[in-house]
Order: structure tokens, then C-alpha cells, then sequence
């Protein structure tokens, strides 16, 4: 098990029966209460990875939105999900052939609506100056096998911010890629990271427990969730968050099988109380 806070507060659950865990449940809520976590943003309301997604989670009460982080050919992190800007921009070719100003330039909200032309992509020093404190981050590391160095980058822009101290900020990272992972497990012990995965094959006990020894999250697309698989998970004293939500019918399944985050395009789906704002 990673983390000694973690392990402890798993410890002191495991001392009460299960009547008692359930009457816990019951009656604080806590035990129970999950994140609801803005894929992107609110990305099903507003263009992905963009300040208006962004704003839009704030706006709902998401409890984090999440990002994906990948690196301009002049060395500027930026805030984009696929490895070429064809699908959500008007300009072509791969992020990383492309310098900061070139991705400054392009239109990255018109594919969403018009009513979005003009929005940009987003620097990861401006999402995490806008959003520190007042809303969590999940920060995903895409293809960082395309950008080497970028685990050590990351880590010094959220400590030059002081948001490698878990307590002040909602800081998670996560990544397909597990060597990036235990890198930025090396680089920032204090906080939570977690592995991604949409393979069955990394759900056997063998494989689960050599996550445990650097993640805090296991993160499974939501076709690999089961309760089996959930309390696996908890035993080993690791969380579940699950991908990607954008129906009411895989939101309330999340819900059934007890996760500890659910990642969802459109918020209001996980918590009908929000409503599109
Ligand atoms: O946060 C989970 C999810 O973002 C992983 O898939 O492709 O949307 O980055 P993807
Ligand atoms: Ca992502």
C-alpha cells in the first residue's frame, strides 16, 4: 500500500463490523459519497479542454475537471486530448510539430458550436493559476512517451505553484502510461497518482498489486467495472475512478458498483441536483 493515510483510514473502516461500516454509511453519507469529475471540462455542454469547459465544471459544482497535458514543439505544456489538433481546432498537424504560438492561433471551440469560436488552447500554467483552490485537478499525462521530460516539467510547474502538498490543493495525476506514473510517483510522493486502463488484463490480482506499490488510483474504463473488481480494488487500498460517463444508464451502474470518482462529459448525469447552468 502507497500511502500511510490512506492505510490508516482503511484500518480504522476495517475496525468496525460491518454493521457498523453500514450504519456509517448510512447516516454520514461519507463513506459513500463519490467525485463527480468534468471529463475535459463539462465537455458534453461546452469544447473540450477549453476555459469555457472548464468554467462550465465550476459552474455545476463539479468536484474536478480533468485534463489532459501534452507539450508544444517550443516546450510550452498545453491542455489538449487528442496528439494532433485536426478534431477540436481549425488547424492541422501534431501538437508537438506545433510551437506555442501556432497553438495560440487556432480556433479551438467552433467545432463544439459557433457560439464557442474564438476559445483557444489552454496553457497548463493557465488552468492551474485559474482553477488552484477552487475547483480539483485531475491532470492526465497524455502520450507522454511523445514528450520526453515532460513527468519532470509537470511536477515543477505544480511546485513552483506550492501544489504538490495534497491538503491545500485537489491535485491527482494519472496516465495510460504506468513508467511515466511511477515517475511522477518518484517526483511527487505527496500526491495521489493514478493508473489508466480500459485492458482486462490489468485487472488480475498480480497486476492490481503492483499498482498498489505506486498508485493510489486504479482508473478503468467503465465496460471492465465490477463489484468484484471494486473491492479488489479497495483491499489493496487503492481508489476507483471509472470513464467515461454519457449516458444516465452507465451513471447510475458507477453509482450501483460504489466507485470512488466517476468521469463524466456531463455532470448533471452523475448528480441530476446540478443542472446545466
Ligand atoms: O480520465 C479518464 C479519461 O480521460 C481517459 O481517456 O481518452 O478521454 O483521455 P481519454
Ligand atoms: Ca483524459
Amino acid at each position: 500500500m502507497k500511502k500511510t493515510l490512506l492505510g490508516a483510514g482503511i484500518a480504522f473502516t476495517l475496525l468496525l463490523s460491518p454493521f457498523q461500516q453500514a450504519f456509517a454509511a448510512e447516516t454520514t453519507g461519507e463513506l459513500r459519497k463519490f467525485d463527480n469529475v468534468a471529463h475535459r471540462g463539462a465537455s458534453g455542454y461546452a469544447p473540450e479542454n477549453t476555459i469555457a469547459a472548464f468554467d462550465k465544471a465550476r459552474a455545476m459544482k463539479a468536484d474536478y475537471i480533468e485534463i489532459d497535458v501534452q507539450r508544444s514543439k517550443d516546450g510550452k505544456l498545453v491542455v489538449i486530448h487528442d496528439t494532433s489538433v485536426n478534431r477540436t481546432t481549425d488547424g492541422t498537424g501534431y501538437v508537438k510539430d506545433l510551437t506555442y504560438e501556432q497553438l495560440q492561433s487556432l480556433d479551438a471551440g467552433s467545432f463544439k458550436g459557433e457560439q464557442f469560436s474564438g476559445e483557444k488552447i489552454p496553457s497548463f500554467e493557465e488552468v492551474l493559476d485559474r482553477y488552484r483552490g477552487k475547483i480539483g485537478i485531475l491532470i492526465e499525462l497524455k502520450a507522454p512517451e511523445l514528450y520526453p521530460g515532460i513527468e519532470e516539467e509537470v511536477a515543477q510547474e505544480l511546485r513552483e505553484r506550492n501544489m504538490d502538498k495534497p491538503q491545500d490543493n485537489k491535485i491527482i495525476i494519472q496516465s495510460f502510461n504506468f513508467e511515466t506514473m511511477k515517475k511522477m510517483n518518484a517526483l511527487l510522493p505527496k500526491i495521489p497518482m493514478g493508473v489508466l486502463t480500459s485492458s482486462k488484463a490489468h485487472t488480475t490480482d498480480q497486476a492490481l498489486e503492483e499498482f498498489a506499490t505506486y498508485a493510489d488510483y486504479f482508473n478503468p474504463s467503465y465496460g471492465i467495472v465490477s463489484k468484484e473488481l471494486v473491492d479488489k480494488v479497495h483491499a489493496l487500498g487503492m481508489k476507483i475512478s471509472s470513464w467515461t460517463v454519457r449516458s444516465h444508464e452507465a451513471a447510475q451502474f458507477l453509482i450501483d458498483m460504489k466507485v470512488d470518482a466517476i468521469i463524466t462529459d456531463y455532470p448533471d448525469y452523475v448528480d441530476p441536483r446540478m443542472g446545466v447552468k
